[in-house]
């Protein structure tokens, strides 16, 4: 799932022509989405442009199918600034120079590790040494496969997931992922069962199995917990079925915790469990703890994935040593690395931070579920993480004509069977929404099994939030009038 490989011909005419290697050269074949992002965010709806494109993701893209989506969250940013204001110092002696080196700031590890303690609930102390500083989650995601992965090794993911991890996997690591597919698991019922042990442990089964008919080596698991399109966290028992799958198989796992913090109370969904780390379990009794490997970052939970700074935990003392050869080529600035330290070590800061964090996205989440029920708009309910929903426009893409379409979740059948028609059709509404100002996640960037998915994001200024469903919800109008034909 690095893209499919380019024509050999092609290939060696673009390495000849701008003198590339290989592999770069195959990458040249990815869909670049920087030209239109760059596009995108100037014609951005604000005060002095009404009309300009309500983004209900924060946006977009990448190769061959595969896309990039950023879930931002600017609904703190005033706070945000606020801290920065008053507690940025300058230190030279500490941030101007080579320091110690690209492995991270000594203080923000030890900020690190309190904090793993305090909220991650870590059963063993985390210790320094086990910790490295790198460019955000993603950075650590391909500092972690280039470790693990030969080229072409792979890792399972289930999905739907967030399209981004294929960058982190595939692009410079040369890696692979292997989806784990739910939907024609026996037993299969709904989406809940993507968070059910025993399909999990189905699913990965198959998976692996898939990949040895195919030749494709499998090191391990990628597992983003809280779940991103869905917005749900793992129970115990599940998160333990995986690391038992990941033991049995002397597989890697690989746990990307970055909407660690951002969970919230849903009314709707009571029975939701919180957020448990990796970390907490430690998979002592399921697996080889020497293969089980954290990626967290200041991107989500403290709103800043523009200043890049993420942090690689694992017990793995070769692991940790092989990236530090590399982590001196993608060294986090140690300003920004304070100012994440400063962040985690002011108590008062940190707690009413994400207090009001877990408020406002309970909020933002409630308008846009209380707005998509009045609108009979089907989507995944049971959420209590993230900056998102997982919403289902499948009556908006189908055939009136047939009748057995439900808009109740089972209409697999149907849409698997005309896959190809219902995911340029899924496209064509995406296209035609963002041509009326309003931006969503496609199904496909997160390799929905079934087309008529998209992610929408909560985590706008209410006033844009409103706007961009109204858009939505006029669009849904006039395409349900004019049908497909
Ligand atoms: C599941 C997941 N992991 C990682 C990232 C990227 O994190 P970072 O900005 O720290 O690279 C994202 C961003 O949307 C994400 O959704």
């Amino acid at each position: 799932m690095a893209g499919p490989l380019m024509p050999q011909e092609q290939l060696e005419e673009i390495m000849a022509n701008y003198g590339l290697s290989e592999r770069a050269a195959q990458n040249m074949s990815h869909f670049l989405p920087w030209d239109m992002l760059e596009e995108t965010r100037k014609s951005l709806r604000s005060p002095s442009n009404p009309d300009g494109v309500q983004v209900l993701i924060s946006v977009l893209l990448l190769s061959n199918n595969v896309f990039l989506g950023v879930a931002e969250n600017p609904l703190l940013y005033d706070d945000v600034v606020e801290f920065i204001k008053e507690n940025l110092y300058l230190n030279p002696d500490e941030q101007f120079g080579y320091g110690v080196g690209p492995r991270g700031a000594p203080r923000l590890k030890m900020a690190l590790a309190s904090f793993f303690k305090s909220n991650f609930h870590a059963k063993k102390p985390v210790l320094e040494k086990e910790m490295l500083i790198l460019p955000g989650v993603g950075g650590v995601t391909d500092a972690l496969v280039w470790a693990i992965c030969n080229e072409g090794e792979a890792l399972i993911i289930p999905v739907p997931f967030w399209s981004g991890i294929s960058q982190g996997v595939g692009e410079r690591a040369c890696g692979r992922l292997v989806p784990a597919t739910y939907e024609s698991l026996e037993g299969y019922k709904d989406a809940d069962d993507l968070f059910d042990p025993e399909m999990n442990r189905k699913a990965l089964e198959n998976a692996l199995d898939r990949a040895a008919k195919d030749n494709i080596k499998v090191r391990g698991v990628m597992l983003c917990n809280p779940h991103n399109p869905l917005g749900r966290c793992y129970p115990a028992e599940t998160l333990k079925e995986i690391a038992r799958f990941c033991g049995k198989h002397d597989l890697h796992l690989v746990c990307d915790e970055v909407f660690a913090m951002s969970t919230y109370e849903n009314p709707d969904f009571p029975a939701a469990v919180p957020f448990i780390s990796a970390l907490s379990l430690n998979f002592e009794d399921e697996m080889n703890p020497h293969k089980v490997h954290v990626a967290y970052g200041m991107g989500k939970d403290f709103c800043i994935g523009g200043f890049r700074c993420g942090v690689l935990h694992s017990r793995n003392e070769g692991l940790i040593t092989a990236v530090s050869t590399i982590s001196v080529l993608q060294w986090v600035p140690y300003i920004v690395q304070d100012i994440w330290a400063s962040m985690l070590l002011d108590d008062k800061m940190r707690v009413g931070f994400m207090e009001k964090n877990h408020r406002l996205l309970a909020e933002h989440s409630s308008i846009l579920t209380t707005f998509l029920k009045k609108h009979d708009i089907p989507f995944y309910a049971k959420i209590n993480a993230g900056m998102f929903a997982w919403v289902n426009l499948q009556r908006y893409i189908y055939d009136k004509s047939l009748q057995e379409y439900k808009p109740d979740f089972s209409a697999t059948e149907l849409f698997r069977s005309n896959y190809k028609l219902y995911r340029d059709r899924e496209l064509k509404l995406w296209e035609r929404l963002l041509a009326s100002g309003v931006g969503l996640g496609l199904g496909t960037w997160y390799s929905s099994e079934e087309p008529g998915w998209f992610r929408i994001s909560f985590t706008v200024a209410k006033d844009d939030l409103h706007i961009g469903l109204e858009r939505l919800v006029k669009v849904l109008g006039e395409v349900e009038a004019e049908g497909w034909t």
